[in-house]
């Protein structure tokens, strides 16, 4: 049963809907079938791995001036998190008149729909790129769809039935917003949380129980800090794409939920000469975007990271807080010297990420503690960075090993050489015997297969040989050895060429 006080209240085609009543772990997708019939948004796999419950979610842009949509898997977010938002669904594309958006009579056109269980979610993951990028190239297409399970058509009609639509105007493209901008104004949350008497913050619960349940959305950063000092055990919401998966699969019901993604401060990213700060909410997809002109290995992971709408709410801080030996962002953060900035209370502090984990998806935030921002240095002139990750898939899987290499080249020389890598430990971590193995050496000592002998020694020195899941330890060490002795011959060949 469900007790909540207060509404959420978000956009739909123009007009507030206000959810009354709704447990605070209801989501998106079960709220947008059930209780608004909004039955084209359909439910596969309720782990954001099949892609048709995607929607799309907006906010106002910056100027307020009109409506940043993202494709987001419905199944995963959290009803609560809409709250001051704006949603649309497959039935939002038909026009007044009657017609289609073009992406549908393309579809229609092209033959891209067979039992059509799958096509609504298509169909918005790929309004959702048209809003962004009007002109895709067919390798834009696949990545758009690489979060949407098709197991009819097969892909090659959907992809011709983008391209044909994107032949059209832009304009005929873009959703149409004007309706929804002054309801957005109208529901927008307040930027500044209230202060009681005695000075003291107040957090307003977005939904509380008479149980005393609640998931609160803090505006600041010293909302959030003062909030979890009160409620330290209090589950920390990011993108949701770790714990949404909790909601449906575990069925846990956290008491107090503590949503990061409206906290302004935590949404910046900032860069200097010398580095990238970015905050602890900022998604995957804009740090993917931030970094591909300087780390190209680097974003071709954040690529490869799930889904367009997994990456548009996932986060680095919730992929490092959850800590799985199989993370992807950390390797990459970890060869690049990533450091952490912390905060509990008014009290900050800084981590290097190779020394935030102590165990298995353990590290060292005390309760109250998170993480506010993830600084990465930016490579220095004569350095040179290298990550790929293995799969048995190439889109949308998870790791079975990922390795990342800094270093730099003194003539033929190997220096600073930093190596990281998930899949191969408890938690992700750098790896100094392989680092060693490297450090120092030069072109005849590491080529004519020298280097494979030094690195296998190193990897059987430095990790569990543990047969996982994913792979056994014969083909992880391996493929991990292989992808370091790659890098080398790489960087080995590039001196030799230029
Ligand atoms: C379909 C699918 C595909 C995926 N593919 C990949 C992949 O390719 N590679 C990969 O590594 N992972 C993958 N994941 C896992 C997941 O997307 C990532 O771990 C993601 O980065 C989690 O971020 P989030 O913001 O969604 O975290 P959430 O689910 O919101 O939170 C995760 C954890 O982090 C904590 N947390 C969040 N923010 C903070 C903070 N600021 N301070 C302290 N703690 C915090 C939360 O309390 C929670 O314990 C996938 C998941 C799904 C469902
Ligand atoms: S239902 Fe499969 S991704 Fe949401
Ligand atoms: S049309 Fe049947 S699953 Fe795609």
């Amino acid at each position: 049963m469900s007790f909540e006080i207060n509404a959420v209240r978000f956009v739909l085609d123009g007009r507030i809907v206000e959810a009354k009543g709704k447990r605070r772990t209801t989501t998106v997708l079960d709220y947008l079938r059930e209780e608004l019939h909004r039955t084209g948004t359909k439910e596969g796999c309720a782990e954001g791995d099949c892609g048709a419950c995607v929607v799309l979610v907006g906010e106002l842009n910056a100027a307020g001036t009109a409506v940043d949509y993202k494709p987001v898997n419905s199944c995963m977010q959290l009803l609560p998190t809409l709250d001051g938002k704006s949603v649309k669904t497959v039935e939002s594309l038909k026009k007044p008149d009657g017609s289609l958006h073009p992406i549908q009579a393309e579809m229609v056109a092209c033959h891209g729909s067979q039992c059509g269980f799958c096509t609504p979610g298509i169909v918005m993951a790929l309004t959702g790129m048209v809003q962004v990028n009007a002109c895709p190239s067919r390798q834009d297409v696949n990545d758009a769809l690489s979060g949407n399970l098709c197991r009819c058509t097969g892909y090659k009609p959907i992809i011709d039935a983008t391209l044909k639509a994107c032949t059209r105007p832009a304009a005929e493209l873009k959703l149409q917003d004007s309706a929804d901008l002054p309801q957005l104004k109208q529901i927008a949350t307040p930027k500044q949380p209230s202060v009681n008497l005695e000075g003291e913050l107040i957090t307003e619960p977005t939904v509380r129980t008479k149980k005393g349940s609640e998931f609160v959305t803090p505006a600041t950063v010293d909302a959030l800090a003062s909030y979890l000092m009160q409620h330290p055990s209090a589950t920390m919401l990011a993108g949701s794409t770790e714990i949404g998966l909790k909601v449906n699969k575990q069925f846990i019901r956290p008491q107090h939920i503590v949503y990061v993604g409206d906290v302004a401060e935590l949404r910046t990213s900032a860069e200097t000469a010398s580095t990238w700060t970015f905050g602890a909410s900022v998604p995957l997809e804009e740090i993917m975007q931030r970094v591909k002109a300087t780390l190209p290995d680097f974003a071709e992971v954040l690529r490869r990271f799930g889904s367009p709408p997994i990456r548009s709410t996932a986060t680095l801080a919730g992929n490092i807080a959850n800590g799985s030996p199989i993370g992807d962002s950390m390797p990459c953060l970890m060869a690049l010297g990533a450091v952490l900035h912390l905060r509990k209370g008014s009290a900050k502090r800084k981590v290097a990420l190779d020394a935030f984990y102590t165990g298995m998806k353990a590290n060292v935030l005390t309760p109250g503690e998170f993480i506010t921002a993830i600084e990465v240095p930016k490579l220095k002139a004569s350095e040179a960075f290298r990550a790929h990750k293995i799969s048995k898939r190439f889109d949308q899987d998870i790791s079975a090993t990922c390795a990342a290499m800094r270093y730099r080249l003194d003539g033929d020389t190997f220096k600073d050489v930093r190596i990281a890598f998930n899949g191969m430990a408890p938690s992700p971590c750098t790896a100094p015997k392989l680092e060693a193995a490297i450090q120092g050496r030069t072109r005849t000592e590491l080529e004519n297969g020298v280097i494979n002998a030094k690195l296998d020694a190193a990897i059987a020195a430095s990790f569990p040989a543990r047969d996982g899941l994913r792979a056994t330890w014969a083909y992880r060490s391996l493929v991990a050895r292989n992808l370091i002795a790659g890098f080398v011959e790489d960087a080995l060949q590039e001196t030799a060429t230029a």
